[in-house]
């Protein structure tokens, strides 16, 4: 078979790993050939391609980054984008494409399958860890260790200071990351956006905690905290050019409450990009190379329009309509259950 390969959306550790395991198992087991679409589905419409082998892979597995390179935008911003890539799946006579994306990537795969019937296979990527249907995404595990070393370091830096360190990680609406990394690293407490926060409440248990003699807190935001509506001014929204809120900073508004209200000295770390850079972990490399021979299977058993996603030990298959734009919620049993570790 003759079978494409992109990535879509931002980048995240694991994605050459996935590509590797791709190549690795079509051309050893099916004999396939493999094309790269450059930059998302900017290269499908212009054809932009890089032949992917065994060789043109060959020292990517630790790499970070994709070597196809990525973007965001969809096929559905522009009326012909769809004709487009079926236009381009005939002209390079390729048999399906497989599509490596987050939420908006998979939705975009989901509908380009639906409307049009194109061959397509997904693979769930984020470090957000938000894609319904699958337990996880690779690139998460990698984030979480990143953010994890992180409130490691702040700790001894917090308590020679008696300190309170706010610190702000990614995953847009869910508050995977934070709860994770805080469980982790031990944090005085987590705000996910699945919460929204009360201000008081946050600066009183600080308070509690600064009484019994304990100094140094680690306060970890999720970006998409907000606070419990009308308890606290935050600055309006904005909004890039595909829609999407553009987040970051609330840890800020937070830090600075904190100190007015407490009196105690506070800082911010915004870990941002960082979580997405570097090498993957092992278990993200392992988990890759499940997906993407899980992947190209999935291409020589015509299971189109679906996505291979974990589930439990296994690597199994499920359709990309589960996405359908929508965010995987922390689970509540996992972020109440830690409660006890927090202040
Ligand atoms: O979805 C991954 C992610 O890193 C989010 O956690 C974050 O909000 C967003 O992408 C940042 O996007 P950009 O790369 O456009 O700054």
């Amino acid at each position: 078979m003759r079978v494409g390969v992109l990535t879509g959306g931002g980048d995240c550790p694991g994605l050459n790993a996935v590509i590797r395991a791709i190549v690795r198992q079509g051309e050893r087991t099916y004999g396939d050939e493999l094309v790269g679409f450059l930059d998302a589905w900017d290269g499908v419409r212009d054809r932009k391609t890089m032949p992917l082998t065994i060789e043109t892979m060959r020292g990517t597995l630790p790499k970070g980054g994709t070597v196809l390179g990525t973007k965001r935008g969809s096929p559905f911003d522009s009326s012909s984008g769809a004709a487009e890539v079926a236009a381009t799946i005939t002209a390079l006579g390729l048999h399906g494409i497989i599509v490596i994306g987050g939420n908006g990537t998979l939705s975009v795969a989901s509908r380009l399958h639906e409307t049009h019937g194109l061959p397509i296979v997904g693979v769930p990527k984020t470090i957000d860890n938000d894609i319904e249907g699958t337990d996880v995404t690779f690139g998460f595990h990698t984030a979480v260790q990143i953010a994890t070393e992180a409130i490691d370091r702040l700790h001894t830096t917090a308590e020679s200071h008696d300190r309170v360190m706010v610190v702000e990680v990614m995953g847009r609406h869910s508050g995977w990351i934070a709860t994770y990394a805080g469980i982790a690293g031990g944090a005085t407490m987590v705000v996910i956006p699945e919460k929204p926060f009360d201000i008081d409440d946050i600066c009183r248990r600080l308070a509690r905690r600064h009484e019994s003699n304990r100094f140094a807190s680690i306060v970890v935001v999720a970006e998409g905290a907000s606070p419990i509506p009308g308890t606290l001014d935050i600055d309006e929204r904005t909004y890039d050019r595909f829609g999407h809120v553009l987040l970051g900073g609330i840890s800020d508004v937070i830090a600075r409450e904190i100190a007015e209200r407490t009196g105690f000295d506070t800082r911010v770390v915004m870990l941002g990009h960082v979580q997405r850079g570097g090498t993957p972990t092992a278990y993200d490399r392992v988990l890759c190379t499940r997906f993407g021979v899980a992947a190209i299977n999935l291409v020589h058993d015509g299971g189109f329009g679906q996505m291979v996603v974990a589930r439990g030990s296994e690597i199994v298959p499920a359709p990309l309509a589960l996405v359908d734009g929508r965010s995987k919620p922390v689970d509540p049993a996992l972020f109440d259950g830690a409660q006890v570790f927090f202040a």
